[in-house]
């Protein structure tokens, strides 16, 4: 069954899990915004919010509270593309989100004992994931059930993280995991690969700061003749500065790209988000898989104040 406004194609799909076992590192943040920039691009995306918080959820405009079906009960149920797409929302132009709600908290304990756990997402992903380009799961602060459900499902991890020395430990634990679950002696994803980090709440000023930017990119650049899922991971640049319109757009339940549109919040995830598509658009073109027509939103220009889109004229 189709779902809504999303044509169905055979194209590639680029399924991405946003992962730090960390809270707070911003995630979500970049989970939403990355999607909103993606999308604005052209390309049909498709978050799936995979947090009983249900921020992201709240964040693209969604109230948990009012929604007849979650990620939940295609996780938890027989997910039937009819199913799964009366579950998917379509929040703006080429946007969409899965929703979560808080019984989602309760996935561990009524999994624990199902033999297929772990690749509950993968059969919710298959329901649907035809008719996106981009799939962004935004993962809960843990390396529960859900993580692992997202790491089966997906074939990329990004890390958000904040450029701090104690958070080179985590990620340290979180690549390991990644390990795990790819080259383990039961692989459970053989092809899930690490993209990279995206640094949040970025200081550009604090030294500090320079010397654990310096630190990972000498990491990755170590690692590029070993035999590790982060053999092709980089820190991506631009790093998403420090910008309190960031902090304030989910309360309205607008990404940055409707809520404040020139700010540098704003800036910086489009500028990921090139990176992203070019990465992408080689990729496909090295496969042979022919370009279509996109429909990207009307750059923003500033002309009536700070937070004034352009006029659609
Ligand atoms: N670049 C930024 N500038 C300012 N505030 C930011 C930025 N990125 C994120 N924040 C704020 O930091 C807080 C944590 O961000 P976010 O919710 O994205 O983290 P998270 O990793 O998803 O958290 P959790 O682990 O709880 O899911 C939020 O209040 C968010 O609005
Ligand atoms: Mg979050």
């Amino acid at each position: 069954m189709p779902i809504p406004g999303v044509p169905s194609s055979s194209r590639p799909v680029r399924l991405i899990a946003l992962m730090n076992q960390k809270g707070g590192v911003g995630k979500t943040t970049t989970t939403v915004n990355l999607a909103a920039a993606l999308a604005r691009s052209g390309r049909p995306t498709l978050v799936i919010d995979l947090d009983p918080q249900a921020h992201a959820t709240i964040a693209l405009g969604v109230d948990p509270a009012s929604i007849a079906s979650s990620v939940y009960d295609l996780l938890i149920g027989s997910p039937t593309s009819e199913l799964a797409a009366g579950a998917v929302h379509d929040v703006g132009n080429n946007l969409f989100v899965l929703p979560s709600h808080t019984d989602l908290a309760a996935t561990e304990s009524e999994l624990a004992m199902a033999p297929d756990r772990l690749q509950r997402l993968v059969r919710v992903v298959e329901s649907f994931q035809a008719r996106f380009e981009f799939i962004l799961i935004d993962c809960p602060p843990s390396l529960g059930l859900l993580t692992l459900n997202a790491l089966t499902a997906a074939r990329e991890v990004l890390i958000p993280m904040q450029a701090h020395f104690l958070a080179l430990q985590g990620v340290g634990k979180l690549l390991e995991t990644v390990r795990a679950l790819a080259q383990g002696p039961q692989p459970i994803n053989p092809r899930l690969k690490v993209a990279g980090v995206v640094l949040c709440m970025h200081d550009t000023s604090s030294t500090h700061t320079k010397e654990v930017v310096a630190d990972l990119d000498g990491f990755f650049e170590a690692a590029r003749s070993d035999d590790v899922p982060w053999r092709m991971a980089r820190v991506f640049r631009p790093a998403i500065r420090r910008n309190i319109k960031l902090a304030e757009c989910p309360s309205f339940g607008k990404s940055i790209f409707d809520y404040a549109p020139l700010a540098t919040g704003a800036e910086d995830y489009k500028a990921l988000a090139d990176v992203f598509v070019r990465d992408w658009d080689a990729f496909l073109a090295a496969k042979g898989v022919a370009p279509v027509e996109r429909n990207p939103e009307p750059p923003v220009v500033e002309t009536r104040g700070v937070n004034t889109p352009s006029p659609s004229a």
